[in-house]
């Protein structure tokens, strides 16, 4: 436990290194500020005496100078301490934050199978704004406090190291209840956030599902379920306020054995004749001065417990190793003919193999067309020749060369996909097209927007290609969302395209156009296309019907209606009504 939060701190100490240069300033003008106040007692005071007693009376014009100077500098320096040591903070915690989604960003889509959405949001959002919460109160007041009462200590000592170290006795007996709280509130910390992530998740789901609520009338339901994780929120909320609001009163009630002692034994050593009366006063007085300092220190004690919680799980994301990654050897893919090679590859998502002894080349320039029952692995197939998951038997080759020895980069700017499920960005029609080519010209997006049979339709609209398409797309029909992903892919221009059921929205009029133009694109590139209606794929080069991640026929239409097998009952099933 002890070892992972000093891991923690050496991590964000990293973070904060390049701001070392603002932090430090921020320091330097908190001495200052610390200086002013010692200088008004010791500048002020001679000043006066000089005045009143020495009579110096041209000296009095120096009282305003001074007090007003003093005043100036004072505030001036905590200005400049609460600025610099706060934007400090925020670009720590920008950098974090940006490194957060960057690292997320890389990670596969393994993770993204473990994980939902709102979880992963989560870490970045609310993980990482209380961590940003924490940073201000516990530099501004870590360093103010820290050095107030370094003073105060210091002043104490001074006095009388004796009587000092009676004083401090009580501390060992204070640092086991400040521990244990500490401990307390770092783990409901962790929890509460956790909760709130699934808060997170919820509103996510709950928001993109809408949809199916409102169709199921479920409303309800998703009311009870955000209140009741709602309510498990604020219960790890309130232990981690219980315990935050204990720890004041605990210290201030351990700090009375220490002022008890202290004026028990002072007032005995006055007696005695060892220590002035103005002694012992002047030493309760700093005593009691540390009260603010040292409760303000447990509560800045406490804001780091909680944002130690919070930046455990961060740091988890940044400790979870990006599984498909550039090999150490990685090299670029060299310009791609388009062989595409599947040797004996053997694939599970989890446990349940999902491909046996997958083997399957697809020359350059093929169209091959994969067929078969829904869960069949048509998908994965595809998805494996874009590296979304890497093989466990066997490998995928392009050219010749094993995937992963070349970097994702090359590999994917060599593929076009047009994946099952549409998705759209929150963005015009025109830079949806343009996405995988942003440098495409208003032009080349037309161009590839006539060929995906889509021009038509964004002509019409009220903006043409600057209308907003809302989240996901929501303001499109089905296949109009299905032709924006394939003019992306279009344009994409990529030697290796794949279409995963790209035209199963559309009507089979436009199904027959978009598929007149993709066989045009489809001439000097290696093509994969997914479908279920069989009038897709006839012309394909190759067919391959498969069945539970088995190859049960390969072959082209003609071939594969001559034999006896699931592809002639298929296509008897499509075509005899
Ligand atoms: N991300 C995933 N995690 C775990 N299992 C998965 C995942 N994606 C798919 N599967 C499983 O792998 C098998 C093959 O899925 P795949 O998506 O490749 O099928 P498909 O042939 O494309 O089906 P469909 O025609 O319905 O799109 C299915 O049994 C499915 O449950
Ligand atoms: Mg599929």
């Amino acid at each position: 436990m002890a070892s992972a939060s000093v891991d923690i701190y050496r991590r964000l100490l990293r973070y904060s290194r390049p701001y070392a240069g603002r932090i430090a300033f921020s320091i330097l003008a908190s001495l200052v500020v610390a200086g002013t106040d010692v200088s008004y007692a010791g500048l002020v005071q001679p000043l006066v005496d000089k005045i009143i007693a020495g009579g110096q009376h041209d000296l009095v014009i120096l009282v305003p100078v001074f007090v007003i100077g003093l005043a100036l500098l004072k505030g001036i320096g905590r200005y400049l301490q609460e600025y610099y040591i706060k934007t400090a903070g925020q670009l720590v915690i920008q950098d974090l934050r940006n490194d957060l989604q960057g690292h997320s960003l890389s990670l596969s889509m393994a993770y993204y199978g473990r994980n939902s959405t709102g979880k992963i949001m989560s870490r970045i959002l609310n993980d990482v704004g209380m961590m940003q919460r924490s940073a201000a109160d516990v530099l501004v007041d870590g360093v103010r406090e820290s050095f107030t009462l370094i003073r105060l200590v210091g002043l104490v000592f001074y006095r009388d190291w004796q009587l000092a170290i009676v004083a401090f006795l009580v501390l060992p007996v204070a640092v086991l209840p400040a521990t244990i709280i500490g401990r307390k509130i770092k783990i409901n910390t962790r929890k509460g956030q956790s909760s709130l992530g699934n808060l997170t998740g919820h509103l996510q789901e709950t928001f993109s599902g809408i949809k199916v609520i409102k169709a199921f009338g479920t409303e309800a339901g998703e009311r009870h379920r955000f209140r009741t994780e709602n309510l498990r929120f604020y219960r790890f909320l309130r232990k981690v306020l219980k315990y935050d609001s204990a720890s004041s009163p605990i210290i201030e009630i351990l700090a009375s054995f220490g002022i008890a002692t202290v004026l028990w034994y002072g007032i005995n050593r006055v007696l005695a004749g060892a220590m002035t009366q103005g002694e012992l006063f002047s030493f309760a007085t700093a005593m009691f001065m540390m009260y603010t300092p040292v409760k303000r220190l447990t509560k800045v004690g406490n804001t780091i417990q909680k944002s130690l919680g919070a930046a455990e799980r961060v740091f988890e994301v940044f400790d979870e190793a990006p599984d498909i990654a550039d090999a150490p050897d990685a090299a670029p893919l060299a310009p791609v003919r388009g062989q595409v090679t599947f040797d004996a590859v053997g694939f599970a998502y989890r446990d349940e193999p999902v491909l046996h002894e997958f083997s399957l080349e697809a020359r350059p320039g093929e169209i091959v067309a994969l067929v078969g029952p829904s869960g069949a692995g048509k998908s994965t197939v595809v998805g494996l020749i874009a590296r979304f998951y890497d093989p466990q038997k066997g490998c995928v080759r392009i050219d010749g060369q094993d995937i992963r020895q070349v970097t994702l980069d090359s590999l994917r700017e060599n593929i076009a996909l047009v994946d099952q499920e549409t998705f759209l960005f929150n963005a015009t029609i025109a830079r949806n097209i343009r996405y995988g080519r942003p440098d495409a010209s208003d032009e080349q997006v037309r161009a590839a927007a006539r060929q995906a049979y889509a021009d038509g339709f964004i002509q019409e609209l009220p903006e043409g290609y600057e209308t907003v398409t809302g989240d996901r797309g929501h303001s499109l029909s089905g296949g109009q969302r299905q032709r924006l992903c394939i003019a992306r892919a279009l344009l994409r221009d990529a030697p290796i395209l794949i279409l995963d059921e790209a035209t199963s929205a559309l009507d089979t009029e436009s199904e027959a156009e978009v598929q007149k133009a993709l066989a045009n694109l489809m001439k000097n590139r290696t093509t994969f296309v997914i479908a279920h209606r069989l009038s897709t794929i006839m012309h394909a080069d190759k067919i391959v019907v498969m069945e539970n991640g088995r190859i049960l026929q390969i072959g082209s239409h003609t071939d594969l209606i001559a034999q006896e097998g699931l592809y002639r009952k298929l296509y008897d099933l499509q075509f005899k009504s």
